[in-house]
Parts: structure tokens; C-alpha cells; sequence
């Protein structure tokens, strides 16, 4: 921590190393509008963080956990009202209503503009703007981009600082001139003179604000995860999804895993699920018995950035980055039995949110343990025993939450933080579907791909807001993170891949999965978790052409004898249950696929249209 807090807005006083007169002239203007009490530049340093820390303690803001049983963590327990991405106060402004697409809330950017002003007029009155830059990725990575949020919220910081490369070597890679995204973000609570604060500032109005054609995000009265952490969803998902369809790149909400075979061969894959559908947890797999040698390595648990280049041989392949520097899962469900390295990766320097408190000055979510402590303070801060638990009363919200370092994971992949990414080997997509979609299947070609993944359904779940448990269609698990027309965004995926094929690429397969089968007694058919390495063990036989499966009516399919069954007694019969095809409810879905391409028939590739009527004479014949 090496400036100073700067009191006075005007001049607003960048430190000596910041030389980018543009970026301090919007901050500048900023605080004009804002009127904050004072101005922060964070430097990203641990003692900047310590300190904010301490005093997010002193306020309230944060309790200091016991350092006997998590070192240097802390606790945040937000307002009731503030716990979910708000997608309904989210939108796309772009100049044409088109451009934002029916699945995206668009508001005209002149009138959304003239909104917000008075919202944003004085916002920050009695509080700091801190400035905080970061990168999307390794510091000066040709895949990385960088942002700089103006928040008025320390809790804000000190997430950015765990989630992205936060601080001062941001600067130096900007130099003087170069490109970023502003993002500004206000918890919308100015305080008047002498007001005392309260521990979540928040308003009960809430705008997430995306400029495609400018680049520019505003996000007002929300201080929570995805509405407020603006470097996550909102830019390395929103805008920059506008960024790859303008540069040809792939901004997508996939994580990063490497598998490495007992004989030392390494791949890397890509899968893309919709929220709260474990991806924190095949992320981070933990082999089953039966494979003993095999190694899963995590680069990324949430999104990747893709752009095409040559290797070292001089083959096209499409390489990723994991955009962020740290994890910012869900809670709730978490154990050492379904995820044990991501428990693992919660030991110390973790920021919990809305999770439980338990009397020793520990941590305690739903899930956590099979028995919950005789007596914590909830995330709301009222006790609660068990016996509320049985009455529905949750200790933690559902969707309580931590912030860890990437680098607390024990099986961190060793190129996580390469520049140039990994060359990614498949792409796997896959919902949350109780009936209907098979365990796995191959996609034949690259158009069947981008079928499978645009037509793509789930089952509503606690990272969102509003209604859960309803199956909504979620392409490519981009629903709301796709900062343009969906239909143009299948578009330029299937651009993508009629290019790089054209340029002699090698393209990865595409494969799309459901661990989420149900019998008619409602229970998972499928073991999941560290189980699942089967069903990648296979995917990887495939890209070596040692499995053949067997085609059916949407791709590629393994029989029960082509999947390795050593350590689990799995039958023929259960595997029927997880990947049989029922004719009549696929034909009930394509029925679902036809309303998405009803509501999408705006631009809507004829690829896709021609896929779907080629499915549909199968599935007749
Ligand atoms: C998340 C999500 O990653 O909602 O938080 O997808
Ligand atoms: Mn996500």
C-alpha cells in the first residue's frame, strides 16, 4: 500500500505510475458525477488488502473468522435483498434493439444514459472511490484484456483483487494509451453528513448496465458477486462475447480442465454448463478407483477466453485462458466427498459470503457436513439449530458463496497462468436434465456441435434470482451472459469454425453430456462427481480413434462395454437408464427447440435450421 487515501476529488491525484491521461480524465469525470468523499488508486498490494479488511471489520462489513480454524479468512453476511445476479435488471444497450435480441433486456443507450445520470449523480457522497485496474488474465497474455472498475464498495475490492490480476502492474501494461474497459459500480447509498453506514450498503433499485459498441459497463445498487464484481460475467463473459464476434475469438462460461493419462499424454477441455451445475466440481475431478495414473488439473472454473493460433508445429488450434485469477463458488453442497480439493482450497485466505457462523469462529454451509452444529449464528445473523434446519430454515443462503485464490486449489493445472493458454482438445456442454438427454454424446461434425450446444436445456437453479427447478433453454450456458444477439452468437460460432477448418485447423469435438438422469423415483441414476472421469476417459479415446461407439440418432454414443467399469458395478441395465433415448419425449423437446428458433428467428443460422430438420427425419425413421 504504498499511496496515501487521497482526500479532495479535484485534481483527483493518480499516483506518479499511472500515465494514461485518458483513463485519468474519465476518472476525473467520475467523481465530478459521484462526488465521492475521497479517492483510493489500489495498488493490489497485500497490505492495501489487509487493511481494507481490518476496516470492513471494524464497520462490520466483515467478521474475522478464528485463525485457528481458517487463517485470514473472513465472513461478509449481505443484505436479504442482495444475494443473486438480478438478470432481470440486466441489459444490453446497444444502438439496435436487434443486436441486444429477444434474450437480452435492451433499453435505448441515450435513454438508458439518461437514466442512470441521476442515479449516479452524487451516488457516492460520504463514501472512497476506489480505482481499481485489473487484467482479464496473465498480465500482457495476447489472449488477456484489461479493465478498470471505479467502485465505491471495499468489499468490491477486495474480491477483484482474488478474482482477477488486480493492482499496479496493470498500469504498465497500459502505458499511456492503451485500450480498457471502464466499468463503474456504485452500491447506490450515499451517506449524508455524519450518517453512520450499515454494514451491506445496497438499493432496493438495481441496473447492470452493458454498452456493447462502447465498451462500457455502469452497475448501480448491488454490491454482490456478478452484479458487482464487474470482471466476471459482466465484462469477460457480456462484453467481451461483443469483443470475440468483432476480433474472431471465443468468450464463453466454460471451464478449463487438463487430463493427463497414466502414459503422460495430456488434453485439455473445455465444458461449458449453466450455473450451479458443478463445474467447480468436475473442475477440480478427483479420479475414481479403477484410475489409478489418470491426473485432472484445473486452469479455469467459470469462463474461457479462445482466440486461434498457430502452435509450435505450425497447426491452427484454438487456445484458451482462464480469464480470472481466482473462484467464486458456490458454497452450499460442498464437502469432502463431493469436491475434496475444493475443500481443500478453503483452508485460509478466503472471503465467505452468506454462509453460516459457527460458535467456534469457523464456517458451516447446508451440505457441508452431514450433521450441522448444535448452534450457529445464519447468514442473516440470528441463531439457528438443527431444528430450524428441519423446519426449512437454511443456515446459509443457497447461494452463499467463496472467494479463493486459484492458486489455494491443490490440483491447479501448472499452465493456468501460461500467456499463451493451452490448446483445447473437446468442448463438452451439458445441462441439468432430470429426463430425456443422454449421459454422452459426440457430435458428428462441428454444425451438430453448435446444435447440440444452442439448443441446450436446464433446470433452473440458485445462482440467479427468481423461479428454480423449471427447465429453461440455456444455449451454450450463455443465456445471460451473451452481450449480443444469440442468433448472431450461434452465427459466429459456426463462422469460427468454417474459417479455422477452411485454414486447415484442427478443431476440438464436440460432445454434450447430462450427469442429472433421474429414475421414476427421483433419484440421480448416474454416480457423478469424480465418477464422471469415465465418461471423459472416453471422450479421449474417441480423439485418439480408439473407441468406436456407436451412432445414433443426435452423434456418437458409447456402448456399456466402452466405458472403463473398474471400481464401480454399474450395470448394463443402469447404463440403459442413463443414456436410452425416448423417442416420443425427443419429440416433445424438438417441440422446445422449435419455440427457441421461433423467439431466435432473427438471423437464426440456416446451418441450424437444416440440422434440426436432418435430427428430426431420424428421429421419424
Ligand atoms: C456464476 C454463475 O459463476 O452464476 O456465479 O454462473
Ligand atoms: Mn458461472
Amino acid at each position: 500500500m504504498n499511496e496515501p487515501i487521497m482526500k479532495g476529488v479535484a485534481p483527483i491525484n493518480a499516483p506518479s505510475y499511472v500515465k494514461h491521461q485518458k483513463l485519468i480524465d474519465w476518472v476525473t469525470e467520475i467523481c465530478a458525477l459521484t462526488q465521492p468523499d475521497s479517492v483510493y488508486w489500489c495498488d493490489g498490494s497485500e497490505e492495501e488488502y489487509d487493511h481494507l479488511c481490518a476496516k470492513m471489520v471494524e464497520s462490520g462489513t466483515l467478521k474475522k473468522l478464528n485463525p485457528a480454524k481458517r487463517k485470514n479468512s473472513y465472513l461478509a453476511c449481505s443484505d436479504p435483498s442482495d444475494v443473486a445476479r438480478v438478470e432481470d435488471r440486466t441489459y444490453i444497450c446497444s444502438a439496435n434493439k436487434e443486436d441486444a435480441g429477444p434474450t437480452n433486456n435492451w433499453m435505448n443507450p441515450t435513454e438508458m444514459r439518461s437514466t442512470l445520470q441521476p442515479l449516479f449523480a452524487g451516488s457516492m457522497k460520504g463514501r472512497t472511490l476506489y480505482v481499481v485496474p485489473f487484467s482479464m488474465g496473465p498480465l500482457g497474455s495476447p489472449i488477456a484484456h484489461i479493465g478498470v472498475e471505479l467502485s465505491d464498495s471495499p468489499y468490491v475490492v477486495i474480491n477483484m483483487r482474488v478474482m482477477t490480476r488486480m493492482g499496479k502492474g496493470v498500469f504498465e501494461v497500459l502505458g499511456s494509451d492503451g485500450p480498457f474497459v471502464p466499468c463503474v459500480h456504485t452500491v447506490g447509498k450515499p451517506l449524508a453528513a455524519g450518517e453512520k453506514d450499515v454494514a451491506w450498503p445496497c438499493n432496493a433499485t438495481k441496473y447492470i448496465v452493458h454498452y456493447p459498441e462502447t465498451r462500457e459497463i455502469w452497475s448501480y445498487g448491488s454490491g454482490y458477486g456478478g452484479n458487482a464484481l464487474l470482471g466476471k460475467k459482466c465484462f469477460a463473459l457480456r462484453i467481451a462475447s461483443t469483443m470475440g464476434r468483432d476480433q474472431g475469438w471465443l468468450a464463453e462460461h466454460m471451464l478449463i480442465l487438463g487430463v493427463t493419462s497414466p502414459e503422460g499424454k495430456k488434453y485439455h477441455v473445455a465444458a461449458a454448463f449453466p450455473s450451479a451445475c458443478g463445474k467447480t466440481n468436475f473442475a477440480m475431478l478427483i479420479p475414481p478407483q479403477g484410475f489409478e495414473g489418470w491426473k485432472v488439473t484445473t486452469i479455469g472454473d467459470d469462463i474461457a477466453w479462445i482466440k486461434p493460433r498457430n502452435d509450435k508445429t505450425g497447426q491452427k488450434r484454438l487456445f484458451a485462458i482462464n480469464p480470472e485469477a481466482g473462484y467464486f463458488g458456490v458454497a452450499p453442497g460442498t464437502n469432502t466427498l463431493t469436491n475434496a480439493n475444493c475443500m481443500a482450497s478453503l483452508n485460509e485466505n478466503v472471503i465467505f459470503t452468506n454462509v453460516a457462523l459457527t460458535d467456534d469462529g469457523d464456517v458451516w454451509w447446508e451440505g457441508m457436513t452431514d450433521k450441522a452444529p448444535d448452534h450457529l449464528i445464519d447468514w442473516q445473523g440470528k441463531d439457528w439449530s438443527p431444528a430450524d434446519g428441519i423446519n426449512g430454515r437454511k443456515a446459509s443462503h443457497p447461494n452463499a458463496r467463496f472467494t479463493v485464490a486459484a492458486t489455494n486449489n491443490p490440483v491447479i493445472d501448472p499452465e493456468w497462468n501460461n500467456p499463451d493458454g493451452v490448446a483445447i482438445d473437446a468442448f463438452i456442454f451439458g445441462g441439468r436434465r432430470s429426463t430425456t438427454v443422454p449421459l454422452v454424446t459426440e457430435a458428428r461434425n462441428w454444425i451438430e456441435g453448435v446444435y447440440m450446444a444452442a439448443t441446450m436445456g436446464s433446470e433452473t437453479t440458485a445462482a440467479a434470482a427468481g423461479q428454480q427447478g423449471i427447465v429453461r433453454r440455456d444455449p451454450f450456458a450463455m443465456l445471460p451472459f451473451a452481450g449480443y444477439n444469440m442468433s448472431d452468437y450461434f452465427q459466429h460460432w459456426l463462422d469460427m469454425g468454417k474459417k479455422l477448418s477452411a485454414e486447415g485447423a484442427n478443431l476440438p469435438s464436440i460432445f454434450c453430456v447430462n450427469w442429472f438422469r433421474k429414475d421414476d423415483g427421483g433419484k440421480f441414476v448416474w454416480p457423478g462427481y469424480g465418477e464422471n472421469m469415465r465418461v471423459l476417459a472416453w471422450m479421449l479415446e474417441r480423439l485418439e480413434g480408439k473407441s468406436k461407439g456407436q451412432e445414433n440418432i443426435f452423434g456418437t454414443t458409447p456402448s456399456h462395454a466402452d466405458l472403463n467399469w473398474s471400481g464401480l458395478d454399474f450395470t448394463a441395465e443402469q447404463f440403459n437408464k442413463v443414456t436410452s433415448i425416448d423417442k416420443s419425449a425427443w419429440q416433445d423437446e424438438m417441440k422446445l427447440h422449435d419455440q427457441l428458433f421461433e423467439q431466435l428467428s432473427y438471423h437464426l443460422p440456416k446451418e441450424l435450421v437444416d440440422t434440426k430438420k436432418a435430427l428430426e427425419a431420424r428421429l421419424v425413421g
